[in-house]
């Protein structure tokens, strides 16, 4: 989705900010644009297309200007191109805006401002703001006195219904930037004699750890020494800072080839930082964020778990564990159908969210609307004071580091390790699970980085395997129990990178309507690591070889007499935990064909990493 970069200091502005840019490359953007005040002037330089483009526009190496707003845009209003790029500006070309986020009312304010005589260029949402604080700046309508920047700015934000992340630069004032935010993120990096804005922390992270993370509806005035913070009534405040503990090399490829290539061989680190983070094995897991009594989870009569595509398959194994070791009856849903559906929600549910962004816009609306249903929230996110960290009661966090790949995957696995502890938890509080089973899991636990290691280690196999099928046009995958739930997450990440079809089933679905789609040289995939399920998903991958498909399997078990074209052999670990090494294999498959399909694999297609709208 759109990114946003702004820089005021004593720095030439315009490399830093194409340089931040180029760090939200991987958010996913059909077009780019800078604004920068030169010589008195607001110089705008835009068009569709990539981030280096904006290198080759005209003029742009002859700007000084040391303050300058930057945006990624990923179409929503009007198709990709020059005029629908931001950063847009007003008639009178007085202010520059760049905005992150969706307007509901533009058409009716679009009407508005025509009929007062303003003329719009782009058929952007976006084009109305610079326009209606002008308006406003102009002449104050109501009292038909002059107003200042960020008076007139208040005045357009309060006409605006929707989401928005909004940077705004103004000819008249060369000296501040003003921002102000409502369900779209944006922070403010504090650097000395300089300040930095951007949507997403890894743009700046090289030149400062010291970030102010702007509320919703406040407002940010961001001078080169200083940033004034006011609420949505202007009334000034003030706001601590945030130091992010992310390694600045944590956001750059360190010698692989792709973002996604360099997070999958970093799960073994990503794992073991958020489980030394929480657990212990002679003591109770501790979350200080967390104060659960047992009197408060035994009120508990049912958890949903909530979230969008990988972080929900996350929250499926999340289900397994807590029913397994807690006997909560526990429901998993999607957050763009829950919010919507009217869900049995109150004062005894407690309403889990996971959101490696913190930022997905579907997961958030769903978190509010659990609060107003008197239900505790507790959200699972990767992102330091991201949106949904702010609007739950508890947060506790994976160590992933920053996922810059659009396809998760450290993300992933940090997840699933997290609601299996998250799980152990809430058991030791109620004395639900016998010590010695939740202390063998601990111990599985702090295995499970050196399997992941020896996974990796065969990521040859996998590529051969990679090479054989990457053709195809359909690909099935299949397992039972836990291995439904690495089937899910293994053919979203098929989908997503190499665009070829794939569908997961549970195995012993297969016979109800799908096999229909098997033919001669399909590729079915099973995922085979419960010992009391493989024999009978070995019967059901007996019934695809028989209609002429190819199979592959990852599996711990000890086959015999098999007749799978590939098998990869993945260690042992509880049935609890197996995703977290099945899914590698997988990873690395998806990794492997898209790259023999030539595609960006870090940047699939139509795809963004965070998904800020609806
Ligand atoms: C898939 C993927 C997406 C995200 C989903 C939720 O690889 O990355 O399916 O998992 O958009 O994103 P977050 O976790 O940021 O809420």
């Amino acid at each position: 989705m759109c990114g946003i970069v702004g820089y005021i200091g004593n720095q030439k502005a315009h490399p830093i900010l194409i340089k931040g840019l180029l760090n939200l490359e991987y958010r996913g953007y059909d077009s780019a644009g800078i604004a920068v005040i030169d010589n008195g002037n607001i110089c705008v330089k835009k068009d569709k297309g990539r981030v280096e483009n904006l290198l080759n526009i005209e003029g742009i190496n002859d700007l000084k200007g040391t303050i300058g707003i930057a945006h990624t845009r990923w179409a929503t209003h009007g198709k990709p191109s020059k005029e629908n790029s931001h950063p847009h500006s007003d008639n009178s070309k007085n202010f520059a805006v760049v905005h992150n986020g969706i307007i509901e009312n533009y058409n009716e304010l679009r009407e508005f401002l025509k009929n007062k005589g303003y003329n719009f260029i782009s058929q952007t949402d976006t084009e109305i703001i610079p326009n209606l604080i002008h308006y406003y700046y102009s002449q104050n309508p109501k009292t038909n006195t002059e107003i200042d920047f960020l008076k007139a700015v208040k005045s357009a934000v309060d006409d605006l219904k929707g989401s928005y992340a909004i940077q705004v630069i103004c000819k008249d004032y060369p000296d501040e930037i003003i921002v102000v935010r409502k369900d779209s993120p944006l922070v403010i990096g504090k650097g000395n004699g300089e300040n930095f804005i951007a949507s997403d922390i890894p743009a700046v992270l090289s030149y400062t750890k010291d970030f102010y993370l702007l509320d919703d509806n406040e407002y940010g005035v961001i001078y080169r020494n200083v940033v004034h913070f006011f609420d949505s009534s202007l009334l000034e405040h003030n706001k601590a800072i945030k130091t992010i503990d992310w390694d600045s090399s944590s956001a750059e490829k360190c010698g692989f080839e792709d973002y996604m290539l360099k997070e999958i061989y970093e799960q073994p680190t990503a794992i073991r930082e958020t489980v030394s983070s929480y657990l212990r094995i002679e003591e109770k897991c501790n979350f200080e964020s967390l104060n659960f009594t047992k009197e408060y989870l035994s009120k508990i009569d049912k958890i949903y778990i909530i979230a969008c595509g990988t972080a929900m398959h996350a929250g499926l194994v999340g289900k397994s564990a807590i029913e397994k070791l807690c006997r909560i009856p526990v429901t998993v849903d999607i957050a763009s159908e829950f919010r919507y559906r009217d869900p049995i929600v109150d004062s005894n549910t407690l309403c889990i969210f996971i959101s490696q962004s913190g930022e997905t816009a579907d997961t958030i609306a769903a978190l509010k609307l659990s609060k107003s249903f008197g239900a505790k929230t507790l959200a699972i996110s990767n992102v330091i004071g991201s949106s949904i960290t702010r609007e739950a009661d508890y947060t506790i966090y994976t160590h992933a580091g920053p996922e810059i790949a659009v396809a998760s995957t450290k993300a992933y696995t940090s997840q699933v390790v997290l609601m299996n502890i998250l799980a152990i938890y809430f058991a030791e509080i109620l004395e639900k699970s016998n010590k010695n089973d939740l202390d063998n899991l601990k111990r599985e636990i702090f295995d499970l980085p050196s399997k992941i290691e020896k996974t990796l280690d065969d990521s040859e196999e996998i590529k051969d395997f990679a090479k054989k099928v990457y053709t195809q046009k359909d690909m099935f995958f299949i397992g039972r129990g836990m291995d439904y739930n690495t089937s899910l997450e293994g053919s979203l990440k098929l989908k997503e990178i190499s665009y070829i079809h794939s569908e997961a089933y549970p195995a012993g679905e297969l016979k109800h309507g799908p096999i229909a789609l098997i033919e001669n040289g399909v590729t079915v995939i099973g995922v085979l690591t419960d010992e009391h399920l493989t024999q009978k998903s070995i019967s059901n991958l007996q019934e695809v070889i028989t209609r002429g498909a190819r199979t592959l399997v990852i599996t711990n078990q000890v086959l015999t007499n098999i007749n799978f074209d590939y098998v990869i052999n993945i260690p042992c670990t509880n049935p609890l935990l197996s995703s977290i090494i099945a899914i590698v294999p997988l990873q690395l498959f998806s990794y492997y064909i898209s790259k023999f399909k030539g595609l960006d694999v870090d940047k699939p297609r139509n795809l963004a990493k965070s998904v800020t709208v609806e």
